[in-house]
């Protein structure tokens, strides 16, 4: 089924950009922004988007019916309990996440997981084919939802399909562990344009194809019977004018301030903010700290660090085991080098206001983002571009997509314990004018890369043009109350 009066296009995603809160009192309902970089850079998208709709996840179980919310139009999909651990906790986020991020941790595969995949991949097919117009462009999102391309383009072969990836797509021989791989495969291939963060994960998606299929890729794309499927890469960013904006704001101005203050007016302040994950690197950074307190070369309270870890996936098995041992490592820390009222490191984890990650953003002199494989980190932008005093120095992974384009970062191998803590050392004790001449570059490559080139860039890929220039930018809100 198809209305005419449908939406021209839609967005589908495992998540809706708001997660649902119900308040103690069990009456009333608050609409939460979600959590990651992927609702941080289609939600402006969507809400710029002539007859807009979103298709997600809830966050809960409830058949709740679609509502309107800051310009977007949203369709709650929901998952039962058998769902939620196997189809997102399960193949999602214990097969996918660990094998597409190189196996930094081992991919576990039970076979229910993947009925339960299908399954919901085939829901949010439905949806899709349901709430599409005539002719309208659907662009299918990330590691979740691989199957929906093909699935939808069954129901729906008058629509436009995109899709793209988020995450690292993962080389030949990792890839060939993955039970399933041929489906997966021929689900990615329903899209009109499969899209990648950077140019290599592309490649290794093409290479596949010749590999299991046979087939044979021409430059960025291959043949599907008689349809040209496009294989490229479109690197992520953020809206960079509203982040520089809400930066320069003076409530942000002015909290920035309290929080150098409340810490104790430390001559450094070294901050980290992250998804509480095993991919980001959190307990690299936080041994390579230890060290250098051990060893004199930084010290408290001269020095202090500030790691925002925000709570994640919490009964996936991986993820528990990892908040042991960065709870631990911080205890560990705090109880050899803080002193009364002067902790070594303040963890905090917990979610926060974009103002709130703004002013930490703005009094952190060095950023440390060290991922041990991450498809793009948008921290590490929004860091860039909440700078307007030009200063900051920012230490990044290599094994970021962000390190393709900000290349002028202080970058590490995280898996060397000693070059990161150079790289601390080096980013703590660079001379401003250094400093400010690598902010200066990175910030303008951010203003001319924004998320709105991104998309115009895909759905350009895709032969939408004109969806992509009705782009302008949104005001994102916090919290909604229905
Ligand atoms: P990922 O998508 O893997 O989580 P990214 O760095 O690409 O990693 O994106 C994370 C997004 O989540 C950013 O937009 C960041 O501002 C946001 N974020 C990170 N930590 C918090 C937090 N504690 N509270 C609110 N938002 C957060
Ligand atoms: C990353 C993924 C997203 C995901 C987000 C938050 O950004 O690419 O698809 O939504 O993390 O993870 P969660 O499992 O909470 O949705």
């Amino acid at each position: 089924m198809s209305g005419s009066e449908g939406s021209a296009f839609v967005v589908v995603a495992n998540r809706l950009p708001v997660d649902r809160i119900v308040a103690e009192d069990g009456r009333t309902t608050e609409w939460r922004r979600s959590p990651g970089g992927l609702v941080t850079a289609l939600q402006p998208v969507l809400q710029a988007a002539e007859k807009g709709t979103w298709i997600g996840w809830s966050g809960d179980s409830s058949h709740i019916d679609p509502f309107t919310l800051d310009d977007m139009r949203l369709h709650p999909i929901p998952l039962d309990d058998e769902e939620l651990r196997n189809y997102y906790e399960g193949f999602s986020n214990a097969s996918l996440w660990p094998l597409y991020h190189d196996a930094v941790e081992q991919p576990i595969f039970r076979r229910r997981w993947w009925t339960s995949y299908e399954r919901v991949n085939a829901r949010f097919a439905e949806r899709a084919a349901s709430v599409a117009a005539r002719g309208a462009v659907v662009w299918v999102q990330d590691y979740q939802l691989q199957l929906v391309p093909a699935m939808l383009r069954r129901l729906r072969p008058d629509v436009r399909i995109g899709f793209f990836l988020h995450i690292p797509f993962p080389p030949v021989e990792l890839f060939m562990q993955l039970p399933r791989r041929l489906e997966i495969l021929h689900g990615l291939l329903g899209a009109d344009v499969i899209g990648f963060q950077q140019p290599l994960g592309a490649q290794n998606f093409l290479r596949l194809t010749r590999h299991l299929l046979d087939m044979k890729p021409k430059g960025h794309s291959v043949m599907v019977d008689d349809r040209e499927v496009k294989v490229e890469s479109f690197p992520i960013s953020i809206d960079t004018a509203s982040v520089e904006e809400l930066a320069a704001s003076e409530k942000v101005t002015r909290r920035a301030k309290e929080i150098r203050a409340e810490l104790g007016d430390p001559r450094n302040i070294i901050l980290g903010v992250d998804r509480l994950d095993y991919t980001k690197g959190i307990e690299h950074r936080l041994k390579a700290y230890r060290e250098l307190l051990s060893e004199g070369r930084l010290a408290v309270p001269e020095t202090v660090m500030v790691q925002v870890a925000t709570p994640s996936r919490e009964r996936v098995e991986h993820y528990r085991t990892l908040r042991s041992s960065v709870e631990r490592e911080v205890g560990r820390i705090n109880g050899d080098f803080g002193q009364v009222g002067l902790p070594a490191i303040h963890y905090l984890h917990q979610s926060y206001d974009r103002a709130e990650l703004a002013a930490l953003y703005r009094v952190a002199d060095v950023m440390v983002v060290t991922p041990l494989r991450d498809g793009m980190n948008l921290v590490a932008k929004e860091y860039v571009s909440s700078r307007p005093d030009g200063d900051g120095a920012l230490v990044l992974s290599e094994f970021t997509g962000a390190a393709s384009d900000l290349k002028q970062a202080y970058q590490v191998n995280p898996h060397d314990l000693d070059e990161v803590k150079a790289g601390l050392l080096r980013a703590i004790q660079a001379p401003e004018s250094d400093r400010r001449k690598r902010m200066r570059a990175m910030r303008r490559h951010l203003r001319g890369h924004d998320v709105k080139h991104w998309a115009r860039g895909f759905l350009t890929a895709l032969g939408v043009p004109e969806t992509a220039t009705a782009y302008n930018s949104g005001k994102i809100r916090e919290t909604f109350t229905t």
